[in-house]
C-alpha cells in the first residue's frame, strides 16, 4: 500500500510503533521535549502517570494544550530545551522524537548531561532522530539541521546511559525503503 509520510493512516502507524519502543510507562514521571503539536503527547499522556511536555514555539504548544485539554496529567510548558532546569533525580523517562537534529554537537552534549541528572537511577531516555549514512548539515528556511551518523548517537548515549536498544523505525522502511529514521534507548545505570 502507498502512503504519504503526512498521511493520518501512516501517522497513526509511525506513532504507535513509537510507543511501542518505549519501556512501561505506567506510573513513571515523563518529560517530552520537542513536543511541537503534540502528535505524541496524547499516547504518552494516556500511559504515564504525569508528563510535562516542552517546545519552545509558543503557538505549538498552544495547539497541543488545546487539542489535548482533556489530558488532565500533562504540563505544557514553553520553554528552550537548553534553558531547561529541573530537580535532580525527578523523572523516570525522558522523551523526544526529533531534537537533537537541531542542536549543535556541543549543546547535544550538554542536554545528554542535564537528561542524565533529571533522570532518576535506572530512569531511561528514548530519542529518534533523522540520520545519514555520513555526518551532513543542510540549511532548511531560516534554520540549520544536522544529520547525524549512527555512529555519532551511539557514542553520544553511551557516554551517559548504558544502551538497552536502537534500531529503525520499521515503518519508514517498509513505506519508504528509508532505513535512516533510527531510535534509540539507554537506561541511566
Ligand atoms: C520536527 S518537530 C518534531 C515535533 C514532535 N516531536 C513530533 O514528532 O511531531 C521538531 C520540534 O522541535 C522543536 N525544537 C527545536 N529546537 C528546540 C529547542 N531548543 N527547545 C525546544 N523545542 C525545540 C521545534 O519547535 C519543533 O516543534
Amino acid at each position: 500500500m502507498y502512503l504519504r509520510k503526512n498521511s493520518a493512516s501512516f501517522a497513526e502507524e509511525e506513532q504507535n510503533e513509537l510507543i511501542s519502543l518505549l519501556p512501561d510507562l505506567s506510573q513513571k514521571t515523563v518529560l517530552e521535549l520537542a513536543s511541537g503539536i503534540g502528535r505524541l503527547t496524547r499516547h504518552l499522556s494516556s500511559r504515564a502517570r504525569h508528563l510535562t511536555s516542552i517546545d519552545f514555539i509558543s503557538h505549538f504548544v498552544e495547539k497541543n494544550r488545546r487539542d489535548h485539554a482533556a489530558c488532565l496529567n500533562v504540563d505544557w510548558v514553553c520553554a528552550d530545551v537548553m534553558h531547561l532546569e529541573l530537580e535532580k533525580h525527578s523523572l523516570d523517562v525522558v522523551f523526544f522524537n526529533w531534537l537533537l537534529m537541531y542542536l549543535e554537537d556541543s549543546e547535544m552534549k550538554v542536554l545528554m548531561q542535564k537528561i542524565s541528572d533529571w533522570l532518576r537511577p535506572g530512569g531511561y531516555l528514548f530519542f529518534r532522530e533523522s540520520c545519514a549514512l555520513k555526518t551532513a548539515r543542510g540549511k532548511k528556511s531560516d534554520y540549520y539541521v544536522t544529520y547525524r551518523s549512527l555512529s555519532d548517537y551511539d557514542k553520544l548515549i553511551q557516554e551517559h546511559f548504558v544502551l538497552i536498544r536502537e534500531g529503525h523505525i520499521q515503518a519508514y522502511v517498509n513505506h519508504f525503503a528509508d532505513p535512516f529514521q533510527c531510535f534509540w534507548l539507554g537506561q541511566k545505570g
